[in-house]
């Protein structure tokens, strides 16, 4: 184990560019669930099943159920070492991370530039998609039940990014930008849900050396020079030690 975090902190610490990539697992330690694996039901629910326009369309009261007690709980937590070590290394220059986390502890930590190509759950938009209600407002009032526009009155929707749409232009822009660097490291996510599982084919593909750390092998361990298994907020201040 020493060999890989002391080989992973002697890149980190040659790179001029060095981009992280962020999933669910970086907040477990904070008391976020994550969306896979044992902890990832919702009642009977998965993610996929309530995370989609149409589900949204059929019964949008389940789907804010689900988001207003995603956002209670968010609501109780801190940022963790993981976080707060990332937070540190993005003030580096060349550094940019990129999370699919919703939660915003990332920012909460003290990120700089982050980029959230899932958006964040703290954000509304309008339904309806009427003109001022198309760019997404704050609202972190919990419990929060069925919201509406503020613009038009028609029901609001968590300013998400559900299974079947697109990213932000932007966000992919910086994204993909992103994945010119010299370390890309891919910390607590599951590398199955896409584009984000492809940025780091895309950073390998422009000569990247590339790590993972996780809690447990994915699809993404095999294609990586350094894959770490274990806790992010016990192994990021562990490689941060050796910098
Ligand atoms: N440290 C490191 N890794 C961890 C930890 C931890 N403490 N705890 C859990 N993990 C790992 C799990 O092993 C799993 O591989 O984090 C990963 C979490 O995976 P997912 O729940 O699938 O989360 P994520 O990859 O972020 O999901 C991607 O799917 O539902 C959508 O939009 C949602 O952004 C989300 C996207």
């Amino acid at each position: 184990m020493n060999d890989v975090l002391d080989k992973l902190a002697a890149r980190i610490k040659a790179a001029r560019r060095l981009t992280i990539l962020t999933g669910a697992g970086v907040s477990a330690a904070s008391g976020v669930p994550t969306f896979r694996g044992q902890e990832g039901l919702w009642r009977q629910y998965r993610a996929e099943d309530l995370a989609t326009p149409e589900a949204f369309a059929r019964d949008p009261r389940l789907v804010w159920e689900w988001y207003d007690w995603r956002r209670q709980l968010i609501a109780g937590c801190r940022p963790n070492a993981a976080h707060g070590v990332i937070a540190a290394w993005s003030k580096r220059h060349g550094t940019a991370v990129i999370t699919q986390n919703v939660d915003d502890l990332h920012l909460a930590a003290g990120t700089q530039g982050l980029i959230r190509i899932h958006g964040s759950i703290w954000e509304l938009s309008c339904w309806g998609r009427c003109s001022q209600g198309a760019t997404p407002w704050r609202d972190d009032r919990v419990p929060l039940d069925q919201p509406r526009c503020p613009h038009c009155g028609q029901l609001a929707r968590p300013a998400v990014v559900w299974f079947g749409e697109s990213l932000r232009r932007e966000d992919v822009e910086a994204a993909t930008s992103a994945t010119a660097c010299d370390v890309f490291l891919t910390v607590g996510t599951s590398a199955i849900v896409y584009p984000a599982a492809g940025l780091i084919h895309e950073a390998r593909d422009h000569g990247a050396f590339t790590a993972e750390i996780n809690l447990e092998a994915t699809p993404a361990s095999s294609a990586v020079d350094v894959a770490i298994q274990g806790a992010a907020e016990e192994v990021l201040p562990a490689v941060d030690a050796l910098l």
